[in-house]
């Protein structure tokens, strides 16, 4: 692996993750905290595959842990993210590896969309057409096997991550593809022209693609549901508005089966984010591994709740009279760049929240309970540019490798970004959350290791927290902008290194 930075504190490697057993020693690691892949195909992205299913994905990620096991030291722990769809996978693969799992904690947020399908409308929009659609998968699944090929190799020629198992499928999701798809893919299957019965169906199916059965011109429309924000307002004028609950077009069923199914749809609205707290098994007592190791413990002084400090309450009410205490970075300081420590603070508890889910848990109970939980403000653009402000600036779109306005844009995942920007990984972590993190699991001078190091947010949060501190990633664009964050937290000691290594 090539490493990029290197500094008495800090070291990035581009390469693959499952390697970092080759360039680190043994033993050598005080914490790990890091946001793998969730295996859920994440804005199209190959990273984020599931590698052929539960099982690939479950032993790939076991494998890449297991190595970072031994670079670990006897009683450190590890955070490792994951989104609750698949976090048992992860949570297994932990295990596999060796892990103790010891706790989650939830990072609620209040911004995420559902991306809800609405059974109503989704029944009036159904073709009557799977028969023909799936003559002609049947059809290209029987060429795909008189030309001894197989679904990944078709995806392999494609650089598509599942395609060929809808257009081969008799299943429940049958494909025709693409008019653009079909020169290549006769080719692959050695096939000069399509049959006349195949043709004529292939032809009327590509041109209805992407239309909605006759029902749904019939469907009377009453409105549009409220939209809270710009990105929505945008979908809903462009976008695949079916796709989303918020931002869709209000209607009547125009069917018996439709009405029968009026309200119901697919996705609740996502509104939380889990970080796997786990641990190397201990070596004796946790008195006799932290003394040897330092690690087995976790610094819960160092990660209090402070308690609002009676001007932060009394600045916040003459801004909000009359109104329950609000959550704000203000009363809490949790993102300040020198976080207060309070021995007489709140035990940190295994729940950290974001503005707007404090404001709705606030507004729910009014001053009940939101403050009781480490406050993470949403990072702000300026945040993920810091430091990078010279590379090129990539659009929300080019970015996320989406167009502006499809559903892929609406993502569910937390710090997830359509915006773009120098800094256009699409999933950065907040600094302040991923500070409070490494602070949590790391003793004092420790070093931190992630193994998915995207943009560098646990870098930049380690270096501010005073750790050592360890990344790898595999994509070189990532590491550019990794490094640039890394380098401007260091200041003049990366210049130094640069100096020193010629
Ligand atoms: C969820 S992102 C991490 C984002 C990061 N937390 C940030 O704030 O920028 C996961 C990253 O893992 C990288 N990745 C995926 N598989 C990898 C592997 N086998 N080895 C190293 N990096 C990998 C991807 O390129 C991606 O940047």
């Amino acid at each position: 692996m090539k490493n990029k930075l290197l500094t008495d504190r800090a070291a990035l490697f581009l390469g693959d993750a499952a390697r970092v057993d080759a360039v680190l020693a043994p033993n050598s690691i005080d914490a790990i905290v890091t946001d793998p892949p969730a295996g859920i195909g994440f804005m199209g992205r190959e990273w984020d595959s599931d590698k052929g299913g539960r099982d690939a994905w479950v032993t790939w990620l076991a494998d890449v842990m297991r190595k970072a096991l031994y670079v670990l030291k006897p009683g450190g722990h590890a955070l490792v993210w994951a989104l609750p769809r698949t976090s048992h996978w992860t949570a297994t693969a932990l295990e596999d590896a060796g892990f103790e799992i010891r706790d989650v904690v939830l990072h609620l947020f209040g911004t995420g969309f559902p991306k809800s399908l609405d059974v109503s409308q989704a029944i009036d929009k159904q073709k009557r057409n799977m028969d023909e659609v799936r003559l002609v998968t049947r059809w290209i699944a029987e060429m795909r096997d008189l030309a001894g090929l197989t679904n990944a190799r078709i995806d392999a020629a494609f650089g598509h991550n599942g395609m060929a198992g809808h257009w081969t499928t008799q299943g429940a999701q049958p494909e025709v593809p693409h008019a653009a798809h079909w020169p290549k893919l006769l080719e692959l299957l050695g096939i000069d022209e399509l049959p006349e019965t195949i043709r004529e169906i292939t032809e009327r199916l590509v041109a209805e693609k992407g239309k909605p059965g006759p029902n749904w011109f019939r469907r009377a429309i009453t409105g549009h549901h409220e939209m809270a924000s710009p990105v929505q307002r945008w979908i809903a004028r462009h976008g695949h508005r079916a796709n989303l609950s918020n931002g869709a077009r209000r209607d009547e069923p125009a069917t018996d089966a439709a009405r029968e199914w009026a309200g119901w749809g697919t996705a609740l609205k996502p509104a939380v984010e889990h970080w796997i707290l786990c641990r190397k098994p201990l070596m004796g007592t946790v008195a006799a591994n932290v003394q040897q190791w330092r690690t087995g413990g976790l610094n819960v002084a160092a990660c209090r709740i402070p308690h609002a400090s009676p001007e932060d309450l009394s600045a916040s009410k003459a801004r909000n009279p009359g109104r329950a205490e609000p959550v704000t970075s203000a009363v809490y300081g949790a993102s300040r760049p020198q976080q207060r420590i309070d021995e007489s603070g709140r035990w940190p508890a295994n729940v950290t929240l974001d503005e707007a889910a404090a404001e709705l848990l606030d507004a729910q109970a009014p001053g009940s309970g939101a403050s009781r939980f480490f406050y993470v403000a949403k990072p702000t653009r300026t945040e993920r540019d810091e430091g990078c402000t010279h590379l090129p600036f990539r659009s929300g779109a080019g970015a996320c490798g989406r167009k502006e306005g499809s559903a892929g844009m609406n993502s569910p995942r937390a710090g997830a970004t359509s915006g773009g920007g120098h800094n256009h990984h699409p999933t950065v972590k907040s600094i302040a959350l991923m500070r409070w993190l490494c602070r949590l699991i790391t003793p004092p001078g420790g070093a931190v290791l992630d193994l998915f190091a995207g943009s560098g947010s646990t870098g930049v949060a380690a270096l501010a927290e005073g750790f050592e501190f360890v990344g790898i990633e595999r994509d070189s664009d990532y590491v550019e902008i990794a490094n640039a964050r890394l380098r401007h937290e260091l200041g003049p000691e990366a210049e130094t290194a640069q100096t020193n290594m010629g």
